[in-house]
């Protein structure tokens, strides 16, 4: 068994239809609710991806009964009593130290091994433990992994310095079943958060302002199972919608949400590429030249940080010159010495990527630095000339469910191949 890589030939227009799958990023966070009750949850629409299949490890290591079959998730965590989640595992994603808020949440106590994820600069902890403290919880750190340990949780005020994704995500899986109100202000506002919102109140929780800055939950000592359905993948749509642009051509996205994508339709929409919105459909219909454009990453709903490596992709042969400025994570720019291999002219000085457009790439062997420059890096395939091929599959297949077979339905010249 060779290496394992993705070989594109560029310059083929995608033409068609293509299905979106649910959330990455929401299932990550829907998925340790069902550790707050001992019924079933049938959670619909989770992606098959390495990121899920390692989170399932890890529910069935503390001695929960996972099933996942066709995109459905069972979960029984009835059989959960002291065990911890394995470093090992923990170690490999992100998602996992939810496990910390949701188990808190649960049996008042849990040690997770620092989590791992892709390397985009320093991912601090802080407001995750800033908010457990405040809810009553013990926390140490140690070169291990996180404990927290808590009597009973308490509900109370908790101002995020950030609008933190994940300490959102934490805070509210822990303060479900905590006694009293709390509030978290400054909350994270994407759309993954008014999904676990949604899961948690479909279990019999109170959680109310998801979406907005502040999100105030009235604990239950009591939740119960349910049937949820995870929320369309917002970045996977934005993906396809790049790669449309790009490459050319005309597809239809269905089962996404168009408000989800407003940052990047506006900015493809001023390119030069023409987008249509339906109710879960988006159309994107792109030919010729585009034209360059300036982005700043922000939090929801402003331009997400997940898919500003593949715009970059885009931006190599847009006419002029743009500028992506990264304000959420400090070292987010490390595909474009990849980009710059096929053709591109781009610098980076900090957290600005400066790309004067060329007239087009040429196909190269180059490598995917993390997930979704891997995605950026398929993006510059389909438009490029020639063959590129791209190493470090690993980080793709952990946020894309059958990315190349849908490229391909798509018209895209693209297969996986070992060396
Ligand atoms: C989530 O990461 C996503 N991961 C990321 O998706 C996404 O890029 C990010 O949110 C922003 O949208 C998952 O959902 C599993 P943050 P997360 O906490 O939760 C700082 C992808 O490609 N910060 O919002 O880690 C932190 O250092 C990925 O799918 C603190 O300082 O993001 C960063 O600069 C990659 N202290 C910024 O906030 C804290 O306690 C945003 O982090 C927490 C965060």
């Amino acid at each position: 068994m060779g290496v394992e890589k993705i070989r594109v030939i560029g310059g083929r227009p995608l033409r068609g239809e293509v299905n979106i799958y649910g959330g990455k990023n929401a299932a990550l966070a829907v998925i340790p609710a069902a550790l707050l009750t001992d019924d079933v949850c049938v959670i619909e629409n989770v992606p098959n991806m390495d990121d899920i299949r390692i989170i399932k490890l890890m529910l069935q290591e503390l001695g929960a009964d996972v099933v996942l079959k066709d995109n459905v998730m069972t979960v029984c965590a009835a059989g959960v009593r002291d065990k911890q989640p394995s470093a090992q595992l923990a170690k490999m994603i992100r998602g996992s130290f939810y496990f910390l808020g949701a188990l808190l949440g649960r049996r008042g106590y849990a040690s997770v091994a620092m989590p791992g994820g892709c390397k985009i600069g320093e991912r601090k902890i802080d407001q995750h433990v800033k908010g457990f403290e405040a809810l009553g919880a013990v926390v140490q750190e140690d070169a291990e992994a996180v404990h927290a340990r808590a009597d009973k949780l308490v509900g109370t005020e908790i101002y995020l310095d950030m609008p933190s994704v994940g300490a959102t995500v934490n805070l509210m899986l822990a303060a479900a079943t905590a006694q009293g109100n709390t509030e978290i202000i400054n909350a994270a506002k994407e759309p993954h958060i008014v999904d676990l919102a949604n899961m948690l109140n479909s279990m019999g929780a109170r959680v109310r302002g998801a979406g907005t800055d502040i999100i105030r939950i009235r604990g239950t000592n009591h939740l119960h199972g349910c049937n949820y359905s995870v929320i369309p993948d917002q970045i996977e749509t934005g993906t396809y919608m790049i790669a449309a642009a790009g490459a050319g051509g005309d597809i239809t996205i269905h089962g996404a949400i168009p408000v989800h994508l407003d940052a990047l339709s506006a900015k493809l929409l001023e390119m030069g590429v023409r987008v249509y919105e339906g109710d879960d459909m988006i159309r994107v219909v792109s030919q010729g030249r585009l034209r360059a454009v300036s982005v700043q990453t922000m939090p929801y709903p402003g331009f997400p940080t997940d898919l500003q490596q593949p715009l970059s992709a885009l931006l190599t042969t847009a006419q002029g010159v743009s500028e992506i400025n990264e304000t959420i994570f400090d070292n987010r720019h490390c595909h474009i010495a990849e980009l710059i291999k096929m053709g591109a002219n781009a610098t980076v000085q900090g957290r600005v990527a400066t790309i004067t457009g060329v007239e087009s790439l040429h196909g190269a062997d180059v490598v995917a630095t993390d997930l979704r420059a891997g995605a950026a890096m398929v993006i510059a395939g389909l438009m490029a000339k020639g063959e590129t091929t791209i190493g470090n599959v690993h980080y793709i297949d952990r946020g894309y469910e059958r990315f190349e077979e849908k490229l391909r339905a798509l018209g895209a010249d693209i297969c996986r191949i070992h060396e």
